[in-house]
């Protein structure tokens, strides 16, 4: 039976001393792990200030595990300070690093988490990460009884239980500038022009992007996309005058099977497990050989990921960083902070990974409507 560190955690009501600003509850030395784990994401770094500026003003510590789990495996722990975190809302990434590092992957991992969680006296750990880590994070705090709270991150949109998550808005920024600029040299040539973006197995980036782009066409993996169809769409623009028109893909959109001209090699390359990318150009190559109308192939790729959040993704990073702050004083293991409507909220882990959020219907017909 695995010990219960849920148990070990303490806090005391400090009856509205007025030492802490939202609630009356102060954390008695607590330390408090926080990690960032799997794909960065812009964001990152406001969630990890929050956290060490909240617990700054009562008296707990904050602790930063270096890469994600694997800090935790290999003992690689820093002290964060006011200093540690000056300067960092702005940048990209994350200060502590990140890693794929699943606990689960060997046996010996668990029980080197266990000796470095006792070594450091943590009390709490902030997990904030995507879908996966959330799931580590989960079966973490269920079953191994480590006091965890979540922070749903990643620029595709798709964990479940939160309206939205920081990083999906810069995402979408990078795409409609991208589309922008694309707008402009297509027109010029009188050209297609598909672009790939990312989103792994959601379409919200390539419709949100789409959207604000003033994209001409959309293909997501929650809907199978036939080209006769967008052939005859982009014939019938060019018809009537518009010479040149913007795709954009989502790295897992996929061709019904009826229409599929992917070969099996194709496929095995393109929508590789944990690593996609490729359909876009296979999408243009085909448009051209269909239509006969000129047309070239941009895959934005990491740019995505990369760089300063906007101001949208600074301000929810940070909200979420305090949220899980309070949900660590009041004892919410087990949920991850959530964003409901204009609320931030707690929301059960259970349920937020119980499967991935797709793409809305509502959205995808906004992007449908100037599709033909
Ligand atoms: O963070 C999510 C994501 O950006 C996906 O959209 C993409 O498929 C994937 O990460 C790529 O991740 P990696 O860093 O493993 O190449």
């Amino acid at each position: 039976m695995p010990r219960d560190y849920r148990r070990d955690f303490k806090f005391k009501q400090t009856g509205g001393s007025g030492k802490s600003f939202f609630h009356s509850v102060v954390l008695m030395s607590v330390r408090i792990g926080i990690l960032t784990a799997g794909g960065d994401c812009p964001g990152l770094n406001a969630v990890i200030r929050a956290v060490v500026r909240r617990a700054l003003v009562e008296d707990a510590q904050v602790f930063g595990v270096r890469n994600g789990w694997r800090g935790l495996i290999e003992d690689d722990i820093v002290p964060l300070t006011r200093s540690s975190v000056s300067g960092i809302l702005p940048r990209g990434g994350t200060i502590l690093g990140t890693s794929r590092t699943n606990p689960f992957d060997e046996a010996s991992h668990l029980e080197r988490i266990r000796l470095n969680w006792e070594k450091h006296e943590l009390g709490a750990l902030i997990v904030v990460g995507g879908d996966g880590t959330l799931r580590t994070a989960r079966d973490m705090w269920r079953e191994h009884k480590y006091p965890i709270v979540g922070v749903p991150k990643t620029i595709d949109n798709d964990v479940g239980g939160t309206d939205f998550t920081f990083g999906f808005d810069t995402a979408v920024s990078v795409v409609t500038d991208a589309i922008d600029r694309l707008h402009s040299t297509a027109e010029s040539h009188h050209r297609v022009m598909v672009v790939e973006v990312m989103g792994r197995h959601t379409g919200w980036i390539a419709a949100y992007g789409g959207i604000a782009g003033g994209a001409d066409v959309v293909l997501v993996p929650e809907h199978p996309f036939r080209l006769s169809r967008v052939c005859d769409f982009l014939r019938h623009r060019a018809d009537q005058g518009n010479a040149f028109s913007i795709i954009v893909v989502a790295e897992n959109a996929r061709p019904v099977p009826e229409e599929n001209f992917l070969s099996e090699e194709n496929s095995r390359e393109i929508y590789r497990q944990g690593r996609l990318g490729g359909i876009g150009m296979l999408v243009a190559r085909e448009i051209e050989r269909i239509s006969g109308i000129e047309t070239r192939f941009t895959q934005l790729g990491y740019v995505q990921r990369g760089g300063s959040p906007t101001a949208f993704d600074r301000v929810l990073a940070t909200r979420f960083g305090i949220k899980a702050y309070d949900m660590v004083a009041a004892s919410e293991w087990g949920h991850m902070a959530a964003l409901h409507g204009r609320r931030v909220v707690s929301f059960p882990l259970d349920e937020a990974v119980r499967e991935i959020k797709k793409l809305s219907e509502e959205i995808y017909h906004v992007a449908e409507l100037f599709f033909g």
